[in-house]
């Protein structure tokens, strides 16, 4: 089965979780960009504005064609409970190609209905699984800034294997 893994992440935690899954499953990853630099703290007011009003963003333009891929786990942090503006355009500019769908989410609460529901809502049928990490912090630590190390996410390796197992890989 050929898997791409469609990943937008801001501050990497998505990317560590799916750099993991990748290697894991051998599948090939597709990072999603937008044009915008929203790396910094200032951007996170215009992060809200956008999810809020659901707004569009302008992406780099994807290298893998999914009509190669039998299925694509979308790997995304969850921003203001939705999906973040850049994952938006690319499902909309996609959404025709897809054959069957994952969802991966490491985020700040690991529990996020109205982002399920949105990418069910875009792509028109229900994903095959779905797993929703929630970032760990340790007293203290503020959880939208918070870089999840490997060594954690190795922590959720029951949650990842449940996961892939739903996935009916081999
Ligand atoms: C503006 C903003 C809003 C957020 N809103 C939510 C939210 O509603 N629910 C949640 O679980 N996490 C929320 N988060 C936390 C992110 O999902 C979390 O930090 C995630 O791990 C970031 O992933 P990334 O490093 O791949 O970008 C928010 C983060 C930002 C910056």
């Amino acid at each position: 089965m050929d898997i791409l893994i469609a990943c937008y992440s801001r501050t990497g935690n998505n990317a560590l979780l799916a750099r993991f899954l990748a290697d894991k499953i051998k599948a090939d990853l597709e990072e999603i960009k937008g044009v915008r630099d929203r790396s910094q703290d200032s951007a996170v007011f215009r992060i809200v504005i956008d999810s809020l009003f659901g707004l569009k963003e302008r992406i780099h333009k994807p290298k893998k064609k999914l009509s190669n891929y039998d299925l694509v786990i979308i790997c995304t942090p969850a921003w203001i409970g939705r999906l973040p503006s850049p994952l938006r355009t690319y499902l909309a500019l996609t959404r025709g190609s897809f054959k069957k769908y994952a969802i991966a989410s490491l985020s700040g609460k690991g529990n996020n209905p109205k982002l399920i529901k949105q990418v069910r809502n875009l792509l028109g049928r229900k994903e095959v699984a779905s797993l929703e990490l929630k970032v760990p912090v340790k007293e203290g630590e503020d959880v939208v800034k918070k870089k999840v190390s490997l060594h954690e996410l190795k922590m959720f390796e029951k949650e990842i294997n449940e996961f892939v197992k739903k996935l009916k890989i081999s």
